[in-house]
């Protein structure tokens, strides 16, 4: 709170908070932030882009969910991805605004041009309806039961992987997040135990600054045994990664050249060369 009060400036429009955000699935104090956004009279977002599909039914299933949407009255906009606990296709997802008249500054419209009169609710302007009709239709077919029950699963499953981590000496979960567990390690390199459990089949995120390692539960995880199957599996990587050399492996390398480099400019061009052959035809 201390650091975006200090950075607020003159400029300032907008204070953005993350419901949760996605390296560590914690939500931010949304309450508290919204009201400084309020109290100096700007904007605030909420980016709800992970848990806009996962907090409202947690919170109806009774889980801590604290707020983070338009019941706080300095909340002014959210996002919220369709295409991840929504259960649609990419390409649908939404921004919302508090009012219209807010709304109103992300059209584009023009009187003067010789094609006639223009006007475009988006940025991106032609959009495939045939994306709309099939996130309306997920919706639809999911509905609030569907949700229920699939946020049901995901927290249970979430609530064992969670509970294995605790147990398992050496790691430590970051914070009290609810289904996107990050965890570190302050006795051993955390992406061997990345690289150990990529062996075993699991597809984890590695993290920086600091270093850890995180899982998004989704429905996929909740299938019998998976969550137990996870503890297990990493109980086994993590008393593989003791007493190793933190300089083998397969992504430890990678990750942790990327956080010892002082220079981070180096490490963002490299992104942009990565990004140019992306496109190299
Ligand atoms: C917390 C959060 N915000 C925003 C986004 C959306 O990012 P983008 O618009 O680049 O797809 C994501 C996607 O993973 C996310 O997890």
């Amino acid at each position: 709170m201390a650091a975006t009060e200090a950075a607020i400036t003159d400029d300032t429009v907008a204070i953005v908070g993350s419901a949760p955000n996605f390296p560590h699935g914690l939500v931010d104090p949304i309450d508290e932030l919204s009201e400084l956004a309020l109290s100096r009279g700007i904007g605030f977002h909420t980016d709800a882009c992970l848990g806009g599909f996962v907090l409202p039914w947690a919170e109806k299933l009774g889980a801590d969910v604290p707020p983070f949407d338009f019941r706080l009255p300095g909340v002014t906009s959210m996002s919220a991805d369709t295409h991840k606990f929504g259960y649609a296709a990419k390409g649908t997802s939404v921004v919302l605004y508090r009012d219209r008249e807010l709304r109103r500054h992300q059209y584009f419209r023009t009187a003067e041009w010789s094609g006639g009169l223009y006007y475009s609710p988006t940025i991106a302007g032609s959009r495939p309806g045939a994306l709309s009709a099939e996130c309306w239709a997920a919706m639809v077919a999911t509905g609030e039961d569907g949700y229920l029950a699939a946020t049901r699963e995901i927290l249970r499953a979430a609530a064992t992987i969670r509970d294995g981590i605790d147990r398992i000496p050496d790691v430590e979960v970051i914070g009290d997040p609810l289904w996107v567990i990050a965890f570190r390690s302050e006795s051993l390199d955390i992406y061997r135990v990345m690289d150990h459990m990529s062996e075993r089949g699991w597809n984890l995120n590695g993290l920086q600054l600091p270093p850890a390692v995180h899982i998004c539960v989704t429905l996929r995880h909740t299938q019998a045994g998976v969550p137990e199957r996870f503890v297990d599996d990493l109980e086994a990587s993590v008393a593989e990664a003791r007493g190793e050399p933190d300089t083998s492996g397969a992504m430890a390398p990678v990750y942790g050249m990327a956080e010892r480099l002082d220079t981070r400019g180096t490490v963002e061009e490299l992104l942009e060369r990565y990004t140019d052959l992306l496109f190299k035809v």
